[in-house]
């Protein structure tokens, strides 16, 4: 576990002494401070807070004023980590000008450390103006969830020649433009290992194998609390939707039958106050 918080120059040396990076997603002030206090190098604020604590079917509705709202809960609560972004769908696609002031909101506003984008080529002018304005920048290639609509779906992305040459130069292209660090989602596992051997910024995979230079899960899939369908490349740490609902079940159970609140739950009042509010206020 690292002591001192990560930056996004210490990546690249945690890429070089070969030490894995620990990227986690949060949303909210509780899951930050559980997500420093478990270890934790960098915290993601993922738009996949659209799917998993707003209730969307996809990343799409979510707008900058939710990721500003949601980051500024989580940098309240992890001070000591490295605070990732996502700027989300069309925050940086309409004009440069737009996206470096999207990002620079989540920046100011926000409290963030950088941000996260999806796409390769066809983003390279935006993260170059971005990183002009003094703000990091990791990419995020691979399945792009904002892109969903045009893949048709969640797929593993790279599986032919094409696509993986296309992952390949969209990776080299990313770096080149100044980005500290590319996400690699959904990928082969060979190929997310020939970027992280082509590339000197450290990839983080997701659904990507363990060839990359770190990982990242959305931390309702690890902990378990995302009750619906959970990725195949992601792993359950504990069952925290059975355990939360056991223990609402028992609340309830027990607020019925009156055996919550005990006594000592309670606060106490001396006698004389009772007695003196029930003689001035008469019996009822
Ligand atoms: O939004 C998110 O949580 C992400 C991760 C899946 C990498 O982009």
């Amino acid at each position: 576990m690292s002591t001192s918080k990560a930056t996004t120059v210490s990546l690249q040396e945690m890429k070089r002494n070969r030490h894995k990076i620990v990227m986690l997603t949060a949303y909210d002030y509780p899951t930050a401070k559980v997500a420093e206090a478990g270890g934790t190098d960098v915290i993601l604020v993922g738009d996949s807070l659209g799917m998993v604590v707003l209730g969307y079917d996809s990343t799409l509705p979510v707008t900058v004023d939710d990721m500003v709202h949601h980051t500024k809960a989580v940098t309240r609560g992890a001070k000591q980590t490295l605070i990732v972004t996502d700027l989300p769908f069309l925050s940086y696609h309409i004009s440069t000008p737009e996206a470096v002031r999207n990002a620079g909101r989540l920046i100011q506003e926000g409290g963030a450390d950088a941000v996260k984008l999806e796409g390769g080529r066809e983003v390279i002018e935006q993260v170059q103006a971005i990183v002009r304005a003094g703000i990091p920048v990791c990419g995020h290639i691979g399945l792009q969830p904002q892109m969903v609509n045009q893949l048709g779906g969640y797929k593993v992305q790279g599986k032919d020649y094409e696509g993986a040459k296309r992952i390949l130069e969209d990776a080299l292209l990313l770096q080149a433009a100044g980005c500290f660090a590319i996400v690699l989602e959904c990928v082969p596992t060979l190929l997310a290992q020939l970027i992280s051997e082509r590339l000197s910024i450290p990839t983080i995979g997701i659904g990507a194998g363990d060839g990359c230079d770190g990982q990242v899960l959305v931390i309702h899939d690890m902990l378990g609390i995302t009750e619906k369908y959970l990725p195949k490349f992601a792993k359950k740490y504990a069952e925290l939707a059975g355990d939360m609902t056991a223990a609402i079940a028992t609340y309830s159970q027990e607020v019925r039958d009156g055996q919550f609140p005990e006594a000592h739950h309670g606060f106490k009042m001396s006698d004389e106050v009772l007695e003196r509010l029930v003689e001035e206020t008469g019996r009822s």
